[in-house]
């Protein structure tokens, strides 16, 4: 379904090199000082469900972004966890004509960003026209699932989830994609162990039975990674198919 080109060709219009998009993000698509505040105030009102006190890197972005940008069909893309829409700007760069996009966000203080500052940018125009891209103002475990995507992008905070709501988001994810799918995903570096040892009780109980089913797929379906260090914290996004 997408093809990895040995010259570093890409499918879609952005530069593929994690220094150059670090290039076009200072000129073109940057986060504002009032966007990074946003996001703030959403982590400190709902810690658990946001996750993150900062919105993804370009540099991570573009990493989550790059199974879909080396695709060279036109394809179906969701969205989980827009946030203030870091990852979504990048996506707006790299739709082309056929393409279709779902964005996903349970707040709804961020989906009005997405929806007034994000999914009218320039970019996206073409493609909201003519009725290829959607808001979805709800939970991902609200939507409905038809196997119908290539990709899945999300920004879902996982380890902050309860073990029984990370089993149902990835049974949802299997279920929406089509079978080459590709599921995107990423996490602080360390986080997971950082966290085991500062935590007692139930915490540190889920927070070792949420790891454990994460090592336990990316163990069977990761097939690819990369490493963003320059992400504030660092992260690793992670690529996973569920074909097997
Ligand atoms: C870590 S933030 C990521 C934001 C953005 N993607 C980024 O990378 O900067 C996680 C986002 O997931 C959203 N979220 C949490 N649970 C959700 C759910 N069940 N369905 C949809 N969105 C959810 C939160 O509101 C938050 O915006």
């Amino acid at each position: 379904m997408w093809a990895r080109l040995a010259d570093g060709r890409c499918g879609r219009g952005l530069p593929s090199s994690l220094g150059e998009i670090g290039k076009r993000s200072r000129k073109g698509f940057s986060m504002s000082l009032g966007h990074r505040w946003r996001f703030l105030k959403g982590y400190l009102s709902n810690p658990h469900r946001v996750g993150a006190f900062a919105p993804s890197s370009q540099a991570l972005a573009a990493a989550l972004c790059e199974p879909y940008r080396r695709c060279e069909q036109p394809a179906r893309v969701l969205e989980v966890g827009a946030g203030t829409g870091a990852i979504t700007r990048h996506l707006g760069a790299l739709l082309s004509d056929h393409d279709e996009l779902h964005v996903c966000e349970i707040g709804s203080e961020f989906a009005d960003i997405l929806e007034r500052e994000v999914l009218t940018r320039n970019d996206f125009a073409p493609a909201v026209g003519a009725g290829r891209v959607k808001l979805f103002r709800s939970a991902i475990q609200d939507l409905p699932q038809d196997g119908s995507y290539d990709f899945i992008i999300s920004g879902l905070p996982l380890n902050a989830f309860e073990l029984e709501d990370v089993r149902k988001i990835f049974s949802i994810f299997r279920r929406s994609l089509k079978p080459e799918g590709v599921f995107s995903y990423f996490e602080y570096m360390g986080l997971r162990r950082t966290a085991r040892w500062l935590s007692i009780g139930h915490r540190r109980q889920r927070i070792r039975s949420v790891s454990t089913y994460l090592t336990s797929n990316i163990r069977n379906h990761q097939y690819d990674r990369r490493i963003v260090l320059s992400n504030f914290p660092p992260a690793r996004a992670r690529y996973l198919r569920f074909d097997d």
